[in-house]
């Protein structure tokens, strides 16, 4: 599937300059990529650490698929994209940790940020991807997080990898998009997942649980046996 491709030095959020661009009648599908955001947003209302150019920062948007059963696996299924793109194009083991945080080394290497919205009677989806490709990170999040390449490189070397992991991860999606079902992609998920077969912690309600990850559903949801046998 063709798509457009729209590049920007400084945004506030890819996100957000997708949503606008789709409301003002802006060709779809598209992709929307910057430099650098002033803004960038996360999960959960958390911020993402991407104001130095130093990764991939774009969002893909498009017509919402009409069908609910693709609809609810848009996530997981660009989690799959991104990690076999980064995979295929530099050969890096990266993971996916549930729900859709790309995972290198046991520290995040990247998000995922969907959202949905209408104009008029009309829905879309904003698919914002996040990668650190040479970020230095602050000291608060480094322990956590990490960049596929290390600290930084040339200019000519960055913006070659990042064209191509964009153009990879938008390729593969859109492809996936125009099959309508995404049953295939369920089961690359669950093998990429680094969550299943493992001793995690979850948070519910503020209240932390260990518990084992045994498996997750079609629709993305997580199992997990609790230590008094119980699953949930
Ligand atoms: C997360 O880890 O919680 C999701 C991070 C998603 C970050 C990307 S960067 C491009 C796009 N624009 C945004 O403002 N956020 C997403």
């Amino acid at each position: 599937m063709k798509f457009e491709f729209i590049r920007f030095a400084d945004l506030p959020s890819t996100n957000d300059e997708a949503k606008k661009y789709a409301s003002e009648g802006g060709a779809l599908p598209a992709l929307i990529m910057s430099e650098r955001q002033s803004s960038g947003k996360g999960r959960l209302g958390r911020s993402f650490y991407s104001n130095d150019n130093t990764g991939l920062y774009m969002t893909l948007v498009f017509k919402s698929p009409e069908k609910e059963s693709v609809f609810l696996r848009l996530t997981s299924l660009a989690a799959v994209c991104a990690a076999e793109s980064i995979r295929e194009l530099f050969g890096l083991k990266v993971e996916v940790k549930w729900v859709n945080d790309i995972y290198l080394y046991s520290k995040k290497a990247g998000g995922i940020l969907a959202e949905s919205f209408f104009v008029e009677d009309e829905r879309f989806i904003a698919l914002g991807f996040g990668i650190n490709l040479y970020t230095d990170f602050p000291d608060e999040l480094k322990d956590i997080a990490i960049s596929l390449f290390g600290s930084y490189t040339d200019s000519y070397t960055l913006n070659t990898q990042r064209n191509a992991l964009a153009n990879r991860i938008a390729e593969k999606f859109f492809e996936a998009l125009e099959k309508d079902d995404l049953t295939p992609y369920v089961e690359k998920y669950r093998k990429l997942s680094c969550v299943i077969g493992n001793e995690i912690t979850f948070f519910e309600n503020g209240v932390a649980y260990d518990a084992y990850a045994y498996d997750i559903d079609n629709l993305g949801h997580l199992y997990v046996r609790l230590p008094d046998g119980k699953e949930r």
